[in-house]
């Protein structure tokens, strides 16, 4: 451990000579011990652009010894120390040499851990709290006295091990923050990784350049080249395939993979003719034009209409249409010779995700673009280790137009599940018209990269209007626009009434079979994001 205790060490922004090292090695290692904001430490810890992974609470020592990393931070998490059960910290962790930031939980395991005292305080502190910090501690280096920080909490360390110092403390917890530099340990009771804790950007920066001397090379262009070096020694000169689905991760990762192997690639865009307006035109644009990446195109509105006349049910839709989207997929590959290798854009959430497995089913969310998993194709995934604010910084570098990278996510079904009854094709003229008015006016009034998703719904239901002197009896369009971090819960966004207005009589004007435009002011929970 090699902890620089001098606040004006400024060589440690600099990458170093590990900037040529993989970026896997020496991670910062961030043990879950089940907080809800645990993926959140390991996205701030890559935000201070060193590489930092999530891993479970109870890994043996050995293996994270093994991985020799630059520093550990053990997450908060919803139990109590004293809990029978409660998930405990091998006290082996924090004789590795490695420098050490407990986070709430983590605080109280580290200090019950070394002989500390963890009791109830007499009052639980969850919210903003005022923050009293000592400047000379390493957390707080160069940082105001007094701060604001976020706080959840029942328990409280009430005395330190020996060998620590107190470095903050708030109103209801009179030790909020402690270290013992000399040993490389660090904790706080409150969320440095939240942004409800102003200065906690900093504070996370403190412990990973002061405490853990870590070298910032986790950036767009040093990932782009460690995985085009990767995907050579992977493929070599076998032939590769990519499915596109008009999102952001499907395109990084083929261009990624078209970066290192160029023509060895070619990508499928099975266009079931659910996209929205422009969209399958922009990616054989994209790809097939300027890229030009070989791109099959497969226009099979048809084939799925078909398969989807009468259907209602939203399960069975999604059902078949990702079986089919799977098929179709297959037979085109099956066209192709010799090809070894499917590119998937799986992303660290997922695999993150995938090792929890925890969370209940509330749609199948049956992914378009998603894999069938008995092709006997060797998977490519240049994406598995990056969060999706990450795959939007290297899809900029790799030169990506904004448009593209920063669009609002889509599910995979299109807007299939976005007519609620049958899917039709003159449904889905009019939902995807009216969605790209509502886009259009959403762009103008710069709101876009503000809204989590924003949307138009065809109910297929009739309502009578009136227009001119004449009756009319016409579908409604709902208008869905929401924010959120992480589309787990959701909030409806408060569009201005203006803008509301402009939508609503342009759609009415424009699209033809449309009388009707209604709001939905529904959060998640209660509702979900789509209606289907
Ligand atoms: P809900 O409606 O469950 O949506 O609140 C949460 C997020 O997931 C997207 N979503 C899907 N994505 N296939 C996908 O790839 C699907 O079947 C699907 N259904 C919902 C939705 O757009 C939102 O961002």
């Amino acid at each position: 451990m090699s902890p620089s205790l001098s606040g004006d060490d400024t060589s440690l922004v600099e990458p170093s000579a590990d900037a040529t090292g993989s970026l896997e090695d020496r991670p910062v290692l961030v043990l879950d011990f089940g907080g809800q904001y645990a993926h959140l430490i390991a996205r701030r810890v890559r935000d201070a652009r060193v590489y930092s992974e999530l891993i479970p609470h109870d890994t043996p020592v050995a293996e994270i010894r093994a991985r020799s990393p630059r520093g550990i931070i053990l997450s908060g998490g919803p139990a109590s120390v004293h809990e029978p059960g409660a998930p405990a910290l091998d006290p082996e962790l924090l004789r590795l040499s490695v420098p050490v930031l407990g986070i709430c939980y983590g605080m109280q395991a580290m200090a019950l851990a070394l002989g500390g005292d963890v009791g109830r305080t007499g009052a639980a502190e969850f919210g903003k709290a005022p923050l009293r910090a000592q400047p000379d501690a390493v957390l707080f280096r160069d940082l105001p006295a007094d701060q604001d920080c976020w706080m959840s909490h029942n328990d409280a360390v009430v005395s330190v091990p020996a060998g620590f110092r107190v470095t903050a403390s708030s109103g209801n917890a009179p030790v909020a923050a402690m270290e013992s530099a000399e040993r490389g340990l660090y904790a706080v009771q409150f969320h440095p990784e939240v942004v409800h804790t102003p200065r906690g950007h900093d504070i996370l920066k403190n412990f990973l350049e002061i405490g853990c001397a870590a070298p910032t090379t986790w950036t767009a262009a040093h990932v782009i080249s460690e995985q085009i070096e990767r995907i050579r020694r992977q493929v070599g000169s076998e032939r590769v395939i990519c499915g596109l689905s008009g999102g952001v991760d499907s395109a990084v990762a083929a261009l990624l993979v078209h970066q290192a192997v160029g023509d060895q690639l070619t990508c499928i865009l099975v266009d079931h003719g659910f996209l929205r307006e422009g969209e399958a035109e922009q990616v054989v644009e994209t790809f097939g034009g300027h890229l030009d990446v070989p791109l099959v195109h497969v226009r099979a509105q048809d084939r799925f209409l078909t398969l989807l006349a009468g259907v209602t049910d939203p399960e069975r839709k999604r059902k078949i249409i990702g079986e089919t989207f799977i098929r179709l997929f297959e037979e085109e590959a099956a066209k192709l010779d010799g090809v070894r290798f499917l590119v998937q854009g799986t992303l660290y959430s997922d695999v993150i995700e995938s090792g929890a497995g925890t969370a209940a089913t509330i749609k199948s969310h049956h992914n378009v673009g998603g894999l069938p998993d008995d092709m006997e194709m060797e998977l490519v995934e240049p994406l598995r280790l990056l969060f999706k604010d990450e795959v939007r910084r290297v899809g900029e570098e790799l030169g990506m137009s904004e448009r593209m990278v920063w669009r609002q996510p889509f599910p995979g079904p299109g807007l299939a599940i976005r007519i609620i009854g049958e899917v039709t094709e003159e449904r889905l003229a009019i939902l995807r018209r009216a969605d790209a008015v509502l886009q259009e006016e959403i762009r103008r009034a710069g709101l876009y990269g503000e809204l989590w998703q924003s949307f138009a719904v065809l109910p297929a239901v009739k309502s009578v209007g009136v227009m001119g002197d004449a009756r009319t009896y016409a579908y409604p369009i709902v208008l869905r626009a929401v924010t959120s971090d992480d589309a787990m819960t959701a909030d409806w966004a408060r569009l201005p009434y203006d803008l509301l207005e402009r939508i609503s009589s342009r759609i009415i004007n424009e699209v033809v079979g449309v009388n009707r435009v209604v709001l939905d002011i529904t959060s998640k929970p209660p509702g979900t994001i789509e209606w289907e």
